[in-house]
């Protein structure tokens, strides 16, 4: 796809922006092109799921030499798809943080060889940031969503957060509540470890879940008052207690129930806290994203909870991918941020210390 040449109503239609990101913050070595910060020109993930099932979770130094190995055939593949060349391009977008130390530094040099070899600005993003910024994406052969719009309560559910923010414009986080102790996606992880279910453990609760009855087991649900902090440990400590009292000898571990009302327990505190946001802060609109916003079960709670226009990306932009980076770094782009090439990596990385363009 050749780039736009400038017209004679170019200085009514600016040229787009096309942006390259690059994503290795944990197992999944991923590059996207997106135009605009919304339209995927293409998106490659190369997931690692297979090689870290055998450890029952990611194995660092496994995940950072699996990156360098695929990283460039994943660039490649992500320039092809798009039909476009390193010319075509505006920027190359590069995670920056929060994420593995050794899986971060091999996209980010990555990135930073690009840049210097093709002229290219680059920015670091954060990869929280990126998670928000799929509600904003779609594929060509897709309409448009509606944009959420301002004051936002945003809920970002993965493997290694949980955290709920207000937006009261692009780029800015006020921090309203996070996990005290396991993210959600964590508990999902670590309660199918308990269940002997396969890792990640999410898909698998998800899956085992669909014959079991949310209500045979009331776990506990940690309100923690009246605020939006987060706990899921306890959860994970009562349903392993269940576990120890079931004689397996006796008869099988009821392996769906007990996962059926796990999940009913975690879907039941993030909904419920969400919306308590959305009230007190007058929200407009809410997004959901992240790993565990691809649970069926959460997506449906939330649908018929909601007390104001959800945004939740489809399925396949909730877990990893490049996207998401390419689309949130066009709302730094635009706002005038460039990075510079001596930029590190940010392995702990909260979202309301990443700075709002003009402060960079
Ligand atoms: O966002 P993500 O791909 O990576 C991180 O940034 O952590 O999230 C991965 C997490 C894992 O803990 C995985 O078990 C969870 O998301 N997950 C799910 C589902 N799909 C992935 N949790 C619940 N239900 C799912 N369908
Ligand atoms: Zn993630």
């Amino acid at each position: 796809m050749p780039k736009k040449s400038p017209s004679s109503n170019a200085h009514i239609e600016k040229p787009p922006v096309r942006i390259l990101g690059v994503e290795t913050s944990c197992d999944e070595t991923a590059a996207a092109v997106v135009e605009d910060g919304r339209l995927i020109l293409s998106s490659v993930v190369a997931s690692q799921i297979d090689l870290h099932a055998q450890f029952g979770g990611v194995f660092p130094e496994v995940a950072s030499r699996q990156h360098i190995k695929t990283i460039y055939p994943v660039i490649d593949e992500a320039l092809h798809q798009a039909h476009l060349s390193f010319t075509d391009l505006d920027a190359v977008a590069v995670t920056r943080g929060p994420g593995l130390p050794g899986s971060l530094v091999v996209g980010m040099n990555a990135a930073k060889g690009l840049a210097l070899a093709r002229g290219l600005p680059i920015l670091g993003v954060s990869h929280l940031e990126g998670h928000l910024y799929s509600a904003w994406l779609y594929k060509p052969e897709t309409n448009p969503p509606h944009e959420p719009k301002f004051p936002i309560v945003a809920l970002i559910v993965s493997g290694g957060h949980t955290e709920l923010v207000l937006m009261n414009g692009h780029l800015q986080y006020q921090h309203l509540g996070a996990t005290l102790d396991d993210a959600a996606g964590e508990a999902f992880d670590k309660v199918a470890r308990l269940l002997g279910l396969e890792y990640p453990g999410g898909p698998s609760i998800q899956t085992a879940s669909v014959e079991g009855n949310p209500l045979a087991y009331n776990f506990p649900r940690a309100w923690l008052e009246d605020s939006f902090d987060f706990s899921f440990s306890g959860l994970k400590t009562a349903v392993m207690r269940e576990i120890r009292q079931i004689d397996t000898s006796v008869k099988p571990l009821p392996v769906a129930d007990l996962a059926a009302s796990f999940q009913a327990a975690v879907v039941d505190v993030l909904v419920t806290k969400t919306i308590k946001a959305v009230k007190q802060y007058s929200a407009k609109n809410m997004v959901v994203a992240g790993g565990v916003s691809a649970n069926r079960a959460l997506r449906h709670s939330l649908q018929v909870r909601a007390t104001c226009p959800l945004h939740i990306p489809p399925i396949w932009l909730c877990t990893d991918n490049a996207a998401m980076i390419a689309g949130a770094a066009y709302f730094r782009f635009v706002q005038g941020q460039r990075d510079q090439l001596d930029m590190d990596v940010l392995p702990n990385w909260p979202l309301s210390e990443v700075p709002a363009p003009t402060s960079i």
